[in-house]
C-alpha cells in the first residue's frame, strides 16, 4: 500500500476548474515531484491535500486513513505537515521558539501542568529544547538559535520554514516551491539538505516546482501538471524524456 493515496481529486472555483480528474500515489520514503507550469494547479493540490479547501469530488487517503472532510489541524495531527509558496514563518519570534511551536503540536504535557509549572512541564520543554535544537543542526540553523526569524537572510528563513513543518514529526512532508526566491548557491544547499532529511529521517516528501531543471536532480518519481490535469507520470528520465510533456510544459 502506497503511503499516501490520491484519486478522481477534483476542485472548481466558479466556472474554473482547477484541478480535475487528479491521481496520485507515493511510495514511502520517496522524494517526489509534481511539477507544471505557473496556475497549473499545483498549490491547489497542496490545499486540497492538507484540508484548506474541500475537495468536490475524490479520495485521499494517509496510511490508509480518509483525509477528505478533515480540518487542516487534524490532518497535521494525522502525519501531513506543508511548507508555503509565499514563506510563513513567525517572524517576531526567535529561530528556536518557531521549531518549538511545531512540537508543541505534539505536547505531553497537560494545560494545568503548563499552568502551574509542574516537574512535569519542565521536563517536556527541556525535551523539546533538545529536539529543536537537533533539528536546528540539521539546516545549519544552530548558531542562529536565538536570533529573531524576521533577521534571518531570506534563504535560512525558507530553511527555518522546512524545520518548523518537520518538528511537528510528519509522514508526509509537502514543499511548495522551497526554492521560490532562493540565489543558485542556496538553491543547492537547500536540495542537498531536502535531500539529507529523506535519508536521515527516510521521510517521504512531495516537492512542488515549476523549474524542471531543479526536479529533475533529486526527484525519483514526477507527475506533470497541466491545467488541473495529470499530462504524465513515473520515473523521472522517463517523464523528461517524453515528448508530450516537452511540448506542452516547455511550449517547444
Ligand atoms: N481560492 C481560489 N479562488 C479562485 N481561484 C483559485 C483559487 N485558488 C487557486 N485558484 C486558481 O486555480 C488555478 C491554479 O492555481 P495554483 O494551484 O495556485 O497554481 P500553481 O500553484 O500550479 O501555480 C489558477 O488559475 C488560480 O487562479
Ligand atoms: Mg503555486
Amino acid at each position: 500500500m502506497a503511503l499516501l493515496e490520491v484519486d478522481n481529486l477534483g476542485i472548481s472555483f466558479g466556472g474554473l476548474c482547477a484541478v480535475n480528474e487528479f491521481h496520485l500515489q507515493i511510495e514511502k520514503g520517496c522524494l517526489y515531484g509534481l511539477i507544471g507550469p505557473n496556475g497549473a494547479g499545483k498549490t491547489t493540490v497542496f490545499n486540497l491535500l492538507t484540508g484548506v479547501y474541500k475537495p468536490d469530488s475524490g479520495i485521499i487517503k494517509l496510511d490508509g486513513e480518509n483525509m477528505v472532510g478533515k480540518k487542516t489541524i487534524d490532518i497535521n495531527k494525522s502525519g501531513i505537515a506543508r511548507t508555503f509558496q509565499n514563506i510563513r514563518i513567525f517572524k517576531e519570534l526567535t529561530v528556536l521558539d518557531n521549531v518549538k511551536v511545531g512540537l508543541h503540536n505534539h505536547h505531553k504535557y497537560t494545560t494545568l501542568e503548563g499552568i502551574f509549572r509542574l516537574p512535569k512541564y519542565f521536563k517536556v520543554e527541556k525535551e523539546m529544547d533538545a529536539k529543536a535544537m537537533e533539528l536546528l543542526r540539521v539546516f545549519g540553523l544552530e548558531d542562529e538559535a536565538e536570533t529573531l526569524a524576521s533577521n534571518l537572510p531570506y534563504g535560512k528563513q525558507r530553511k527555518l520554514e522546512i524545520a518548523r513543518a518537520l518538528a511537528t514529526e510528519p509522514k508526509l512532508l509537502l514543499l511548495d516551491e522551497p526554492a521560490a526566491g532562493m540565489n543558485p548557491n542556496e538553491t543547492k544547499e537547500l536540495m542537498d539538505t531536502i535531500r539529507f532529511v529523506r535519508d536521515e529521517f527516510d521521510m517521504t516528501i512531495l516537492l512542488i516546482e515549476h523549474d524542471m531543471k531543479l526536479v529533475s536532480g533529486i526527484c525519483e518519481k514526477l507527475t506533470v501538471l497541466n491545467f488541473g490535469e495529470v499530462l504524465t507520470e513515473g520515473k523521472t528520465s522517463d517523464v523528461l524524456n517524453d515528448p508530450e510533456v516537452i511540448k506542452a510544459y516547455l511550449g517547444e
